[in-house]
């Protein structure tokens, strides 16, 4: 059983922030409207095949119309902070060269309907959505694309450096990799398998440069980066299995959180020379490792890792929610993730397994000693909601008591586990960003993979609270309450003669 409301508020401490997140891409719509440039996604997205049903980003959840609405619907909710994302080809068409006004323009407005509400903003640079004309001159293959960031950047610094509070460089470079250059399950759809290092790198390095720029311009506001991270565990004690999971650990956790935290690859990148004949200068890990006032974290889940190619790429129920196309079996792939026995899972098949977000933390905590503050910049799940529709007023509603339980007991753990004594008790941690305040287009799952505390029925494009926005509102509110009754207590008594 999860902790009610007012059990879980009463473990949050005072300063923690607790916001809601969201992408440009994967909400906005509005793809042809005013002076947007095309992204890499739209041409990818349009790729018969490529996302499930063939779902189109373009109209999405229409939040670029609807913008003033869905900041209502956050203000309602009560939270802290949003974390958002700007859309490179909204603000810069073409991904160097003139800036678009219009585009500029939209997320003036936001930031401004943001304060306006009390509302703390966290922006992201670069969430996935690379200009076309970048992603056609080899996108993160090509070096030249993390100069352009910095560019971006610096645009950006100089139109809302004054607003915001708290800036996210890139967001997980390892899915852009694995998913975007080694698979091909992502715009730009490349299939290089271990060729697709390079992109590693000119993300890392696209961050040092954004960095670089924001620091340059002065922002006040705080600055750090967003990876995502998943505990490695083997599926047995077999050396084999063992020896996969920690290819896997260095894959998609190390090889982008070293670099950043320690200014160095992984040793066994080093030694293996797994960059082959792909070199960089050694500077490079000096922009790259520039101090950060924060680390973003985005957790999901753990892997369970096995050795061999199993039934294919990814586990059974993930398969089920990508189709047989996008899941189909790799013959020959040296490991796969495997299902976690007895544990429940999302729509995608991720498996639930709480206690291991205080795991990841422990982990990073033990791993990174320097560690600046960390937030969770992302974490929630996706589940096929049930809308239950009122035979009398036709009203509908939403009882995702999954999502309730997910996110109760995942910030439970990570409360605890930075709490005095608990297992990650060094790291210092100061917010939580729910994944996502609507359900929107789930890049390679469509719109099948709600992960919204808002419905968006997306004929209609109404949102509809789900049971877990009322369960967020009422810790929201209650933590509310107990800071106020704190303030009551710790007010000097009026002396009474
Ligand atoms: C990404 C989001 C994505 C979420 C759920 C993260 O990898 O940053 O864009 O929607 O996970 O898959």
């Amino acid at each position: 059983m999860h902790l009610t409301a007012k059990e879980l508020a009463a473990l949050i401490p005072p300063e923690f922030i607790l916001g809601v997140a969201t992408s440009a891409f994967q909400i906005e719509g509005a793809v042809d409207e005013d002076g947007r440039g095309r992204a890499g996604w739209d041409v990818f997205a349009a790729r018969p095949g490529a996302i499930v049903d063939d779902h189109s980003p373009a109209v999405s959840a229409d939040h670029y119309r609807r913008m003033p609405e869905d900041v209502a619907l956050m203000k309602q909710l009560g939270v802290d902070s949003y974390r958002f994302s700007i859309s490179w080809p909204r603000i810069q068409p073409n991904g160097s060269g003139p800036v678009n006004p219009a585009g500029l323009a939209f997320y003036d407005r936001l930031l401004d309907e943001l304060l306006a509400n009390g509302i703390s903003p966290m922006m992201t640079i670069y969430h996935w959505d690379t200009p076309l004309a970048l992603d056609e001159a080899g996108g993160w293959m090509n070096r030249d694309t993390a100069y352009r960031l910095g560019e971006f950047a610096a645009i950006a610094a100089a139109a809302y450096g004054d607003r915001v509070a708290r800036w996210v460089t890139i967001n997980e470079p390892a899915t852009v990799t694995t998913n975007g250059y080694a698979l091909g399950l992502h715009s730009p759809g490349e299939s290089l398998l271990l060729k697709a290092l390079p992109s590693v790198h000119h993300q890392l390095l696209g961050h040092g440069l954004a960095l670089q720029a924001l620091r340059a311009a002065g922002v006040p506001g705080e600055i750090g980066m967003a990876n995502v991270y998943s505990p490695m565990v083997p599926a047995s004690g077999n050396p084999m299995d063992k020896l996969s999971t920690g290819f896997m650990d260095i894959a998609q956790n190390r090889l982008f959180a070293d670099p950043v935290l320690t200014g160095e690859y992984p040793e066994v990148i080093r030694a293996a020379k797994f960059f082959g004949s792909f070199s960089h200068p050694d500077e490079d890990l000096d922009l790259i490792s520039q101090p950060l006032d924060f680390y973003g974290l985005n957790y999901y889940m753990p892997t369970r890792v096995a050795a061999g190619a199993g039934d294919g790429p990814v586990p059974e129920g993930m398969e089920a929610a990508l189709g047989e196309d996008l899941g189909e079996s790799a013959p020959g792939a040296m490991l796969h993730i495997t299902s976690w026995p007895g544990a429940q899972i999302t729509a995608y098949g991720w498996p639930i397994v709480p206690e291991y977000v205080g795991v990841a933390l422990a982990e990073i905590a033990e791993r990174y000693p320097g560690l600046p503050p960390v937030y969770i910049t992302e974490g929630g799940a996706s589940f096929a909601d049930t809308v239950v529709r009122a035979a009398d007023s036709g009203r509908i509603m939403i009882p995702d008591e999954r999502r309730i339980i997910y996110l109760a007991e995942h910030l439970q753990t990570v409360l605890e586990a930075t709490a005095p004594g608990g297992i990650a008790e060094k790291i210092d941690l100061r917010g939580y960003y729910v994944w996502s305040l609507l359900d929107n287009f789930e890049w390679s799952g469509g719109y099948k993979q709600p992960f919204g505390l808002l419905h968006v029925d997306f004929e209609t494009l109404e949102r509809t609270p789900k049971a877990s926005y009322f369960w967020l509102q009422e810790l929201l509110a209650e933590r509310q309450r107990m800071a106020s009754s704190d303030n009551r207590v710790a007010m000097p008594a009026p002396s009474v003669e």
